[in-house]
């Protein structure tokens, strides 16, 4: 059989939907477990960058090692029993994709996380999470191949300690595994409706749906964040660029008293979570503009490429953000995005 292409220095602008124009030393697709287990074996000197969609990174610099870009394709059902099916799907699966097919057999679990940006492999990294629902509420398994390649290894949802937007395999086994498939309990029947969330309920309302399907949730989704987040293909971005910070009652308490709009919403015993949103639009940076990089218009959250930003470029606007924030808030606003730098 054929081995995979590496290339050299290869622009990586098509690769990430910040569109940071970077080159790899080296790159190479794999679009099958073999392929992936030779380049793994053959071609590993330990400096390796797995990537799938590219929708949760920054580019700030030329990559050196080798990226993977990892195409592995595949939907297959496991088994149905009365109330659920199981499915597996390859990591290099388009996740709105697979959500669209889960939706086209009625299969109930995800269609709160439509149109989000991303690969089916990167989902369990960052516990991907909207309108009060996240990956974890879904997932059974997952099975991943050691970076040497030297074995492969299934995860429960347990072994993945997921937390808000994070997962083990942001912390303890960084750049220790790959995912090469997700396995997915959804329902048959009986769908578990989250309408509560944000603005859905409105959106169903404007829809005039009484009693919603989990198909017109999908819609009312799609219908609020093409409204707020910009479209990857027109304008470069990589979704909430920060995640919601965490602070205690006491610390919101005093900033309720000084700022009496916040927002905050319980968390744990004794925590507020304040949208990250709100704290930079009222630190003025909404709609912003600094050479080829923003901040969106609609959605303060999101960090913008207007065209030819570089990394470096995106990567100071957000470091002036969360320096203007703590000096103003005395919170410390960390990135969600991956950060090459
Ligand atoms: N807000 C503002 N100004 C802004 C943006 C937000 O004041 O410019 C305030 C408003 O009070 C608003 C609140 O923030 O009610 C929450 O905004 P939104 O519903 O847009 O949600 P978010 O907290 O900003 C999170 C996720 C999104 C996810 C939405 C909906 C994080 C980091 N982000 O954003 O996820 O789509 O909730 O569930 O948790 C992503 O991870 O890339 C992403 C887009």
């Amino acid at each position: 059989m054929k081995k995979p292409v590496i290339h050299r220095n290869y622009s990586l602008k098509a690769y990430n939907t910040f569109g940071i124009d970077v080159t790899a030393d080296r790159f190479v697709e794999v679009r099958t477990l073999e392929d992936l287990q030779t380049v793994l074996t053959e071609n590993n000197d330990g400096d390796i960058f797995v990537l799938g969609g590219g929708s949760n990174l920054l580019l700030t610099k030329h990559v050196t090692g080798l990226v993977i870009f990892l195409n592995l394709k595949g939907i297959q059902l496991l088994q149905t029993s009365d109330e659920y099916t199981m499915v597996e799907v390859a990591a290099g699966e388009v996740w709105h994709d697979f959500v669209l097919w889960t939706l086209a057999r009625n299969l109930g679990g995800i269609e709160n996380l439509s149109l989000i940006p991303g690969s089916v492999g990167a989902a369990p990294i960052q516990n991907i999470g909207a309108y009060g629902v996240e990956l974890k509420d879904v997932f059974e398994s997952c099975t991943a191949i050691s970076i040497d390649g030297s074995h492969t290894r299934t995860f429960t949802a347990a072994d993945c300690q997921f937390g808000y937007r994070s997962s083990v395999f942001k912390l303890d086994l960084k750049q220790k595994y790959i995912i090469v498939s997700v396995q997915f309990r959804l329902k048959n029947k009986n769908h578990l409706l989250h309408t509560s969330y944000g603005n859905i309920q409105a959106e169903l309302d404007k829809m005039h749906i009484a009693k919603p399907s989990i198909q017109d949730i999908s819609k009312a989704v799609i219908a609020i964040r093409s409204s707020k987040l910009p479209n990857p293909k027109e304008i470069g971005n990589s979704g909430s660029f920060f995640k919601n910070p965490v602070i205690s009652q006491t610390h919101f308490d005093s900033l309720k008293t000084a700022f009496p709009d916040i927002p905050g919403y319980p968390n744990g015993s004794n925590l507020v979570k304040v949208p990250a949103g709100w704290l930079i639009e009222k630190c003025g940076f909404k709609g912003i503009r600094q050479g080829g990089a923003g901040v969106h218009d609609k959605q303060a959250l999101v960090l913008v490429n207007y065209g030819n930003a570089t990394g470096e470029e995106i990567l100071s606007l957000a470091m002036q953000i969360q320096e203007k924030v703590s000096k103003t808030f005395n919170i410390q606003i960390t990135p969600e995005v991956n950060v090459y730098a």
